[in-house]
């Protein structure tokens, strides 16, 4: 059975109690999600390089998912490639960078790195030198910028498409899925080929984060051996 990524959004964590929000989730997750906002890329602000830093000290094994909704990448990037996160994802649609020389730049610090993709943006508009590079494509559910978002369903078309063009190219990414994602969508989106899962509000806002962890695990498997 293929292994799924279950990555909790800290976005959707109460801010001023991440470290009790890590605590919940009873290492129940794969992987931490933080949500970087540039306050230009996309309307809204998040965390920044310090507190990346301050996770990689507290956490020390854990696999910081690290995805930048910023322009301005020449400054920022390199903040936190410094900062120790495990995959640093850029987007395509950042304004006026080189997508290839940035992923290039976060391989060559020995991190994985990840091309995300707006609900608009087509597979098609990417280069495949991009495809070749990229150890993750993070298809987003919703617009970037907020959590708590609906879900707009035709994303799973693109995850599906990534699906057939990685394993008619032989490509090696991982493709991950972010926004909207809850009880009722996460094994529509695993079986639609989503090897990693981003959720926020889904995990944080339940009552018992670990169990929430718990019960999507479990659907997700019990989904998988059924088609797979
Ligand atoms: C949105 C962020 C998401 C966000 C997801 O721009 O990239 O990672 O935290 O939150 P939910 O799961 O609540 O949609
Ligand atoms: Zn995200």
């Amino acid at each position: 059975m293929r292994k799924i990524f279950l990555a909790p959004s800290l976005l959707g964590a109460n801010p001023l109690n991440i470290s009790g929000a890590i605590a919940s989730l009873e290492d129940r997750h794969d992987w931490l999600h933080l949500d970087i906002m540039d306050g230009h890329f996309v309307k809204n602000l998040s965390f920044g390089p310090e507190y990346a830093a301050a996770l990689r000290r507290y956490y020390p094994g854990s696999f910081i998912d690290t995805h930048l909704m910023v322009d301005n990448l020449d400054v920022i990037l390199p903040q936190f490639i410094e900062a120790g996160s495990s995959l640093i994802t850029i987007h395509a649609e950042t304004e006026g960078h080189l997508l290839h020389a940035s992923l290039m730049k976060i391989k060559n610090a020995g991190l994985r790195a990840g091309v995300a993709l707006c609900p608009p943006t087509k597979i098609s508009s990417i280069d495949e030198s991009i495809f070749e590079l990229a150890d993750l494509v993070l298809v987003m559910s919703v617009t970037p910028g907020f959590g708590g978002q609906k879900f707009i369903a035709s994303s799973l078309n693109k995850v599906r498409e990534l699906v057939s063009l990685r394993a008619v190219h032989k490509y090696n990414y991982l493709i991950e899925i972010d926004g909207g994602i809850n009880e009722n969508n996460i094994t529509q989106a695993v079986l639609a080929g989503c090897d990693a899962i981003v959720a926020g509000s889904a995990v944080f806002k339940s009552e018992d984060s670990a169990a929430w962890l718990s019960k999507a695990r479990d659907a997700i498997e019990e989904a998988l051996k059924d088609f797979e």
